[in-house]
């Protein structure tokens, strides 16, 4: 993206580590990250299975807690929040794509979609319309109905992406968002995302393996062994 004068941070690390333990031992997920994103920026985080990738984007989507250091989204520090603050937050401005979709298994298409819009406090829009309406945009209009048991993978995580488009979140996060999908459908939520991010302005922050994916976002941050390296991937 081209730098026009100041831009607006909307999510920044400040020495993120990240331990997990397993019995008696620690496992060093992440091991210090310092970063900024900035509004209307569109990122790749790329890197080697088990490089820490899932865990730092959940860390920034506000889903779990560092061991270590501070995580700010537009400003305000999230390690301090409560969760019910939490909650709503994430609810009003982060789009979350989990890698392994979470979708409600017995709700349909449409009511999974639906869901985030019935927890918002500002109805921007009317559920079961703004559900459909995302889901036709990603080729499953004739699959509203059904339940995630009765989906293939790719349309799961079809439906996955609906979901987190359906608050016209101001961050948008997904992992790996094109990893069980066709270069076809992988092209029709790339051009979703694209398509968001132009009408809304949102920053776009994915995850993905897939170098010609990465390529297309403006900047690439790449992860080794729970480090950032440098250099645009
Ligand atoms: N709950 C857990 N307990 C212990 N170790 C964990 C836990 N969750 C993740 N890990 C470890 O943390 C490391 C980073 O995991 P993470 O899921 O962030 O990797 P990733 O880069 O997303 O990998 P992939 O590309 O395979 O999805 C891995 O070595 C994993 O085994
Ligand atoms: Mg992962």
């Amino acid at each position: 993206m081209t730098d026009t004068g100041a831009r607006r941070e909307v999510l920044r690390l400040e020495n993120v580590v990240k331990n997990l333990s397993l019995g008696r031992v620690t496992i060093h997920v992440l091991r210090g990250i310092d970063m900024s994103v900035y509004e209307g920026e569109k990122l790749a985080i790329v890197g080697p299975s088990g490089s820490g990738k899932s865990t730092l984007l959940g860390l920034m989507g506000g889903l779990d807690n560092p061991t270590e250091g501070h995580i700010f989204i537009d400003g305000t520090d999230v390690t301090t929040m409560r969760e019910g603050r939490l909650a709503e937050l994430r609810n009003d401005k982060i789009g979350f794509v989990f890698q392994f979709f979470n979708l409600l298994p017995t709700l349909t298409a449409l009511e999974n979609v639906a869901l985030p819009l019935q927890f918002a406090r500002n109805k921007r829009f009317s559920p079961e319309k703004r559900a459909k309406e995302l889901l036709e945009m990603l080729g499953l209009k004739d699959r509203l109905k059904h339940r995630p048991t009765e989906l293939s993978g790719g349309e799961q995580q079809r439906v996955a992406i609906a979901r987190a488009l359906a608050n016209n979140p101001a961050l948008l996060m997904a992992d790996e968002p094109t990893g069980n999908l066709d270069s076809a459908s992988g092209e029709v939520v790339l051009r979703a995302l694209d398509d968001v991010q132009r009408e809304t302005g949102a920053t776009v922050i994915l995850v993905t393996h897939d170098q010609q994916v990465a390529q297309r976002m403006d900047r690439i941050l790449t992860l080794v062994d729970g480090r950032l390296v440098d250099g645009e991937g």
